[in-house]
């Protein structure tokens, strides 16, 4: 395996990879190698296939994407990058097999046999604080591991963790096709979803418009630090904690109104669940300036304490003895609707 080094020897290291990579590609009927059991998952870019190898009878899960909507550049670069980081036990490994058929480019992934985080999301209710935790400590290394060497993994929600039993005792973090490296700029965005930091939602190219008003935003693992404290509210309550961050959220409004000035405005009430300890996780996570947000890492330290408060009959009591009963919308797959 290649150690990355700091951010300019990692980011020159997979160009090399990359250029490496591009130089063989093999070319397969994907029937030809493997024996195709089914399909195990969809997402916006691309399908992922339970297949066997023909020959070994290996079981793999087979990432492809159509060549109709993926440049050769971006499938080499994300297999590059899920290569290098594929050596972390919470990342989903690789065979090293890339490949392209007349129609797709695809790559061979470790099976991860169980569902993904998204799928045992309970609506309206999330899943175990325990739970919970197991994922927030491997997620957070995983992370570590990523931000360390120069990347952002920048797609951080529940469909894009793989889960190897329904408890979350084990999991592994998947789909790098968004990963880019600390310091790329993004010139604009096309659509927004629940886990984007506000500085990303402020790059979105509304329909009619020829360009975003905002400057180029450089991408910062304080991107995934956000997500990741979304995806974290998520998996607590089974609710997005607001749609989109800017000002025609009312949720997002409310919450930012209050880390504004936290001192004269009350807690919003969907946060009102829980422990003040938690809070404090989630006030270093989700700071309205990207530059003086937390690293993922230290969401380890606030495993140990009690998140989610105890519920009375009438729901989570704040600490003015308010009672939560406003409610954003119910977490959906991102790609439902798509
Ligand atoms: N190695 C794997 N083993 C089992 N299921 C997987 C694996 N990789 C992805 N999946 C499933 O396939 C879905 C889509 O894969 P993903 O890599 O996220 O594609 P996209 O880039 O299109 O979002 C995931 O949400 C997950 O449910
Ligand atoms: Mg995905």
């Amino acid at each position: 395996m290649i150690e990355l080094g700091s951010v300019e020897e990692g980011s020159s290291l997979i160009e090399e990879l990359i250029e490496l990579t591009s130089q063989s590609v093999c070319r397969l009927e994907i029937k030809e190698h493997f024996n195709i059991i089914k399909e195990i998952g969809r997402g916006k870019y691309g399908r992922v296939l339970l297949v066997t190898h023909r020959c070994k009878g290996t079981p793999m899960a087979l990432k492809v994407l159509p060549k109709a909507s993926t440049k050769l550049q971006c499938f080499l670069r994300e297999y590059c990058i899920s290569l290098l980081l594929s050596c972390h036990p919470c990342i989903v490994g690789l065979f090293g097999i890339a490949f392209q058929s007349n129609e797709h480019y695809g790559f061979a992934q470790e099976l991860v046999v169980g569902r993904d985080l998204f799928a045992i999301i309970q609506p309206r209710v999330g899943i175990s604080e325990c739970a919970v935790k197991r994922c927030a400590v491997q997620i957070s290394s995983a992370l570590e591991f990523i931000h360390q060497r120069g990347l952002v993994h920048r797609d951080i929600k529940p469909e894009n963790i793989l889960l190897l039993d329904n408890h979350c005792q084990r999991v592994k973090l998947a789909d790098f096709g968004l990963t880019q490296r600390h310091g790329t700029f993004i010139r604009y965005i096309s659509g927004t979803l629940p886990y984007m930091a506000p500085e990303l939602c402020a790059m979105v190219l509304e329909e009619g418009q020829t360009e975003v008003k905002a400057p180029p935003l450089s991408v910062q693992p304080s991107l995934d630090t956000w997500a990741f404290a979304v995806l974290l509210f998520c998996i607590l309550t089974g609710f997005f904690p607001w749609e989109r961050c800017d000002d025609s959220d009312d949720f997002y409004e409310e919450f930012a109104d209050w880390r504004r000035v936290p001192d004269t405005t009350s807690v919003p009430s969907q946060w009102k669940r829980f422990t003040p300890m938690c809070m404090e996780m989630f006030k270093r996570m989700l700071v309205l300036d990207a530059s003086e947000r937390c690293s993922v890492w230290e969401v380890k330290g606030y495993v140990g304490k009690d998140w989610v408060r105890a519920k009375d009959i009438n729901g989570w009591v704040g600490e003015n003895g308010e009672v939560g009963t406003r409610t954003p919308s119910p977490c959906r797959s991102s790609h439902s609707g798509e």
